[in-house]
């Protein structure tokens, strides 16, 4: 007996990142968007204790320890349900890893939710959003999928109203940024700047209910994106080809490094991820529409 729990990949639409607070984290306004890449996460029962697997191209790159997401949301559920975490979880990777498009965050609510219905534990949903913000920021809209704004640290949700299919294309590469050394580098960058308050823009949330593309090109906005580009400065070569290929915007994903571009429709989605990818400027390319449902048992 499994469980199979497939888990989005999201992007950024907006991400308004105030001042850092004393607890080093970031108020933020952020308008989460999941999109059609997966993880699925299989939970088994296992004799040995809990174990971590996983397989895909970038299988080489995701701890199998401890500091896995996939791992710490079941030893937190097994502890608050008092049970041994006895489980064997195996990921089959597609999103990218270290890439800016919550990979590590949709482990942890697939395992979550895989490990629930495997033992059986039946915790309500607010207990296991609950464990989500524990894990990390991003880890709640993983569980909950399609159009969100997360304020707070980005995980207080407040579900989005999304009124039509978007297509993306993302472009992997060739290597990953750190989150927190991302987060660094726009505390550098902004020294002696007053940092206004993040708020979720209207025409975007306009956009997004009405699902009109060139709307919500014209709107969206990413306050990490100086930070990436200073630490990654190739990813301008690929934001420039992208555009160049029709893209309505080309924008950086979260915390970077993959980027994200907004297509006109399907067709223009795969003439922009073939043109991407000829130009040289990063790893893979792959199309995706939006949004996507949250963690779901298959
Ligand atoms: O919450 P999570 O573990 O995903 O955050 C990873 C890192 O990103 C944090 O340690 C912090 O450096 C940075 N971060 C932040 N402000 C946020 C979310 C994340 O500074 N709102």
């Amino acid at each position: 007996m499994s469980v199979t729990v497939r888990v989005p990949a999201k992007v950024n639409v907006q991400l308004a990142v105030g001042a850092a607070r004393p607890d080093g984290f970031h108020d933020l306004a952020n308008v989460f968007l999941a999109v059609g890449l997966y993880d699925e996460v299989t939970a088994t029962p296992s004799a040995e204790g809990l174990r971590i697997t996983c397989s895909g191209p970038d299988a080489g790159e995701v701890p199998l320890d401890r500091t896995n997401l996939a791992a710490r949301a079941a030893l937190a559920l097994a502890e608050r349900h008092d049970r041994a975490p006895d489980v064997h979880l195996h990921i089959a990777k597609d999103i990218p890893v270290a890439g800016g498009m919550a990979g590590g965050s949709a482990d942890g609510a697939g395992a979550l939710v895989a490990c629930d219905a495997l033992w059986g534990t039946g915790a309500s949903r607010e207990e296991l959003l609950e464990i989500c913000a524990e894990l990390g920021s991003d880890v709640p809209f993983s569980l909950v999928g399609g159009a969100a704004l997360g304020t707070g640290r980005g995980e207080k949700l407040q579900v989005l109203e999304v009124g039509g299919t978007f297509h993306w294309v993302f472009a992997m590469a060739g290597r990953g940024l750190s989150t927190p050394a991302v987060f660094r580098e726009f505390d550098r960058l902004n020294e002696g700047v007053r940092i206004p308050e993040p708020v979720a823009a209207q025409e975007l949330l306009d956009a997004l209910a009405k699902g009109d593309a060139e709307a919500l090109a014209a709107a969206v906005s990413n306050d990490l994106q100086p930070a990436a580009l200073s630490l990654f400065p190739e990813l301008a070569d690929t934001l420039a080809a992208g555009r160049a290929a029709g893209a309505l915007t080309g924008l950086v994903s979260g915390s970077g490094p993959t980027t994200a571009f907004l297509a006109k429709d399907a067709a223009a989605a795969t003439e922009i991820a073939r043109a991407l990818l000829a130009s040289g400027t990063c790893r893979s390319a792959r199309a995706a529409q939006a949004p996507a449902p949250g963690a779901t048992v298959i």
